[in-house]
């Protein structure tokens, strides 16, 4: 802790910050002093119109770094080049996002520093749109929204509120401490977007689909069963897929977590509806099956089931889920040319393991121990042990994403060459 007992939660971080052009641009110098006393080095960076709103030395005083707002200066290209400036940073923020600056960003247009950075970062953008609320809701400004989304953007807010033109509804950039909340969540994750798809990378060419999170087996309207996975693990291994190269599918049950760049996320809730849209995803030259996919359901009550007020508690009858990683396993030649498993095992990690690969008939498993105090589940971290027919390789603990790039190695090798 230091800062009158703020954590220092973004020590290290490096974060790029565009201020557009909008009365909430004094907000953004709150958002400066807040970032800084968490320990982030913030570069800033301002529109031709937020200057008209607030003077480009407050946010250099705030910051203690210099503002940048010219994409010709020779100067600020010799010092630092705008393409350096939007790579060196974690994440990039843009508060104010103004309806102005997400149609230039949608549109993938370069006609300022702000403009070019965006289209030139290889990180995620969080955008904290402030507007009228008559801009927002427009269909164009919502259509700009949804086309970054896809892009791989993030959004914090607007809020409904009290606008500076005197309406009220959705339009009010996020306060501060919002925005640098939406930021420590965004920076939890792995922030780089994929490189631009196609003729590069080990997988450029080849179709992944990997399942990721738990599944949600429906007892009644309002209870379900479910398990612990938070789809960390998982969501990695398709952004380091996409990464390396490869189109991805990306079937995920019910995660509280962003869905990753660059990739194609189906959200399904139960086993079932896992399976299907794995089967649907088809054909494919790989397939991960990360997902902690519950191994039984029951056939769900029509209406809430009642207390029995002393009475025999109900019973479930229990039936068992399809076998995704099985199913995909004994397709043989019309299934994917590389099928791999995970285990989450409690006891006897690599005997449970391959066990696994033998029974499920898979070429790879993924073994991590799931132990209560392992925080594999929900963590950030993992300590996996690859399994095949080959033998065993241990790897050290590390983050979800290097297990997931470590994997994404080993599936290229397997591969070999380029894609059939
Ligand atoms: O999501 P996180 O919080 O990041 O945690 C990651 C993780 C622990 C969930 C992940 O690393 C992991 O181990 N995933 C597999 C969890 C699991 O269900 O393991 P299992 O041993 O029960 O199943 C073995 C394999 O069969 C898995 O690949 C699973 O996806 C698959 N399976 C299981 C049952 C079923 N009906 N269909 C399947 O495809």
């Amino acid at each position: 802790m230091g800062n009158g007992g703020v954590s220092e939660s973004l020590s290290g971080k490096r974060l790029l910050l565009i201020v557009g052009g909008g009365i909430a641009a004094y907000k953004s110098l709150d958002l400066v002093r807040r970032l800084k006393e968490r320990g982030a080095v913030v570069r800033v960076v301002m529109t031709s119109s937020a200057k008209k709103f607030v003077a480009a030395l407050s946010f250099a005083s705030l910051s203690g770094e210099k503002v940048y707002d010219d994409l010709f200066s020779p100067a600020d290209e010799q010092e630092m080049g705008h393409i350096q400036l939007s790579r060196e940073a974690d994440l990039v923020v843009v508060a104010p996002a103004t309806a102005h600056l997400l149609a230039r960003a949608a549109l993938g247009l370069a006609d300022d520093l702000a403009s070019t950075l965006l289209l030139a970062t290889d990180k995620r953008a969080l955008f904290a749109p402030a507007m009228n609320l008559r801009m927002w809701l427009h269909p164009a400004t919502q259509r700009n929204v949804a086309t970054l989304r896809a892009d791989g953007a993030l959004f914090v807010g607007p809020e409904d509120g009290d606008m500076a033109c005197g309406e009220y509804g959705p339009g009010r950039m996020s306060e501060p401490l919002t925005i640098v909340a939406a930021i420590e969540a965004a920076l939890a994750q792995d922030t780089r977007l994929p490189a631009p798809r196609a003729t590069r990378g080990p997988l450029a060419g080849r179709h992944v689909i990997v399942t990721s999170g738990p599944t949600h087996e429906p007892i009644d309207p309002v209870r379900y069963i479910a398990n612990r996975s938070s789809g960390k693990q998982g969501h990695a291994v398709a952004a380091a897929c996409a990464r390396a190269g490869a189109r991805v599918t990306l079937v995920s049950g019910p995660a509280q977590i962003a869905d990753p760049p660059g990739v194609e996320t189906v959200h399904v809730e139960t086993a079932r509806q896992m399976a299907q849209a794995v089967e649907a995803a088809l054909p494919a030259d790989v397939f991960v099956g990360a997902a902690a996919v519950a191994d039984w359901r029951v056939e769900p009550a029509a209406d809430k089931i009642k207390k029995t007020n002393g009475g025999p508690p109900p019973a479930l009858a229990l039936a068992e889920n399809p076998d995704i990683l099985a199913r995909m396993a004994g397709r043989g030649e019309n299934g994917p040319a590389l099928v791999v498993g995970f285990a989450a095992e409690t006891s006897d990690v690599i005997g449970n393991a391959r066990d696994k690969l033998a029974r499920k008939g898979c070429d790879l498993i993924v073994a991590n121990d799931v132990s209560a105090g392992t925080g594999v589940f929900g963590g950030d971290d993992n300590e996996a042990h690859l399994v095949s027919a080959q033998g065993v390789d241990s790897w050290p603990r590390s983050s979800k994403t290097e297990v997931a790039e470590r994997l994404v190695a080993e599936i290229a090798r397997r591969l070999g060459g380029g894609a059939s």
